[in-house]
């Protein structure tokens, strides 16, 4: 573990040396023009007021490929929004767009409504106090595309960090009043790789404190991220046993034929797994409690078959999401935003590049996907050292990356304790709980499953909100 991370780190620090010429080139000059050219009036079906102001489109990030990604962007709600922080949101996957779940079904302060007739005004969009940005990445998911297709057959951790840099760069060329704002990075799932990672190269590139790409990063938060594989698979099947959902033979047959250190799992630990992941093909794994989705229509919908396949190749290939309160919810972003009249309004696709339907998740590109980052902890050793603002948070009725599994991530880390494990609050009741340490935070989100900006809306405001100002929850009714 310790020698695939190290040379993955070796391996970005060549990608920095190699890439750093491409990174900086192609969506040149810019500004003003480009920037309202991307000014989005209003996408059918929105809702009359309040007024959203709002941009999309693509930035180039490789020219030589012909690689550009799809972003949308809201300003903050409170002015004057140019003083407020910028924050970056991935989802994972990997293959599965944040406009799709983070920006259509989360926490942008538009959503799509059911069978994706209209867009509805989310009051608790993290925008109200931040300037807010979802990128679709990488190339091949969402509206995201690259003119070379072999590029498809590379994808893994570091490729996506150098375009999201690209991206990030090339962005801020075109929005340059946002460069010099307190600028942050957050995500779940599958982006518990790709948001420390980015942040690590930000840092990295940002050493040169006078080149023009500097970069004003203060932090990072991560929610349900996958993080080490050991802890989390070790989570995974703890949770399991300890709600329910197993039992207590399969859990003792587990931690006998189990191994979770050797990234390649034995066909006896992959059977005992499969027993789980066949007990979790009956209920929603991303939110345990919650129903189940009965539509088949979604592309997020197939990885559901995923569940019935029997090796670890497919386990890994597993990382993907769909749950919720309305269980269906992601069949509604593919309704809209394959629908012509927005993609116009959205300036998605208009050359016809999309090779088939927009879809919230890309088998594509979850099939082709080079797993070969196993544990993204020693980043967080580095960047909390760095003096990174530095936050996770776990839905706790999430089976898939379940918060015993970040806990155990967190615990590693060996940070020593500043504020104790303790209750947080929301309308007299608790809303999670919390952990300070030296370096970094800790917070639970009671009931909310895999997605909770999604299950636990005001929590989640309350929680970004804390982030972002550096503040502790409230700790008593
Ligand atoms: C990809 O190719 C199309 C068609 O030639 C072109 O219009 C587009 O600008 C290219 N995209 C990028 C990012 O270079
Ligand atoms: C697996 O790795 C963890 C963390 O590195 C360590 O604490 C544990 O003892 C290891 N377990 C086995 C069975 O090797
Ligand atoms: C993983 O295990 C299988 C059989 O159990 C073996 O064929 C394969 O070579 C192993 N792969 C690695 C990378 O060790
Ligand atoms: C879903 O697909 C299965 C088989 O592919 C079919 O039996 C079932 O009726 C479908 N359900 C719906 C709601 O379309
Ligand atoms: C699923 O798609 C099929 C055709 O592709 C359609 O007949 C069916 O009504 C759809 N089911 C649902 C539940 O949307
Ligand atoms: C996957 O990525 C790793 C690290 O970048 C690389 O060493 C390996 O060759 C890649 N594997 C494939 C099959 O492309």
């Amino acid at each position: 573990m310790a020698a695939a991370s190290m040379l993955s780190l070796l391996l970005l620090i060549l990608l920095c040396l190699s890439y750093y010429s491409c990174s900086t080139m192609g969506d040149g000059g810019g500004g003003s023009s480009e920037q309202e050219a991307d000014r989005v009036a209003r996408l059918p079906g929105q809702p009359a007021s309040p007024a959203v102001s709002q941009f999309a489109g693509y930035v180039g990030v490789n020219e030589r490929h012909g690689r550009a990604l799809f972003y949308w962007f809201f300003e903050a709600q409170a002015t004057p929004s140019e003083k407020k922080p910028l924050l970056l949101w991935l989802n994972g996957g990997p293959g599965c767009s944040s406009i799709g779940y983070g920006a259509a079904s989360e926490l942008g302060p538009l959503r799509v409504v059911r069978q994706g007739a209209a867009l509805e005004f989310n009051q608790y969009g993290w925008n109200k106090e931040a300037n807010l940005l979802f990128l679709e990445s990488p190339v091949g998911v969402g509206f995201s595309y690259t003119n070379t297709s072999s590029d498809l057959a590379n994808l893994n951790d570091d490729f996506v960090a150098e375009d999201t840099y690209s991206f990030l760069v090339n962005w801020f060329k075109r929005f340059p009043q946002y460069k010099y704002n307190e600028f942050y990075i957050s995500g779940e799932s599958y982006a518990g790789h790709y948001v420390p990672q980015l942040a690590d190269l930000v840092y990295e590139r940002n050493k040169d404190k006078k080149a023009s790409t500097y970069i004003n990063l203060k932090g990072f938060i991560v929610g349900n991220p996958l993080t080490n594989d050991y802890y989390d698979s070790k989570g995974l099947a703890e949770y399991a046993w300890s709600h329910a959902v197993v039992s207590d033979q399969v859990y003792d047959h587990i931690k006998k034929t189990c191994n979770f250190n050797d990234s390649n799992w034995t066909d006896d630990c992959n059977t005992a797994m499969n027993i789980i992941f066949s007990q979790y093909h009956e209920i929603d794994i991303y939110n345990i409690y919650a129903p189940k989705c009965l539509l088949n229509n979604t592309s997020a919908s197939s990885a559901d078959s995923a569940f019935l396949a029997n090796d670890q190749e497919q386990f890994r290939r597993r990382i993907r999401m769909f749950s919720g309160y309305d269980p269906c919810y992601s069949s509604y972003a593919e309704d809209y935003f394959n629908k012509h009249d927005v993609q116009e309004a959205f300036h998605a696709n208009a050359n016809g590049l999309l090779a088939g339907k927009w879809q919230v998740c890309s088998d594509q590109i979850l099939n082709s996907y080079n797993f070969s980052v196993l544990s993204i902890l020693p980043i967080y050793s580095k960047l909390i050292k760095a003096g990174l603002r530095v936050w996770l948070y776990s839905g706790d009725a999430d089976g898939r990356v379940p918060v015993i599994g970040s806990r155990y991530c967190v615990e590693a880390l060996g940070l020593p304790i500043k504020t104790d494990w303790q209750s947080w609050y929301l309308d007299k009741q608790v809303a999670g709980r919390f952990v300070e340490y030296h370096g970094m935070t800790m917070v639970t989100v009671r009931g909310a499953g895999h997605l909770v900006p999604l299950n636990k809306p005001a929590q989640g405001l309350m929680l970004i909100n804390a982030f972002l100002h550096g503040e502790q929850f409230p700790t008593s009714r």
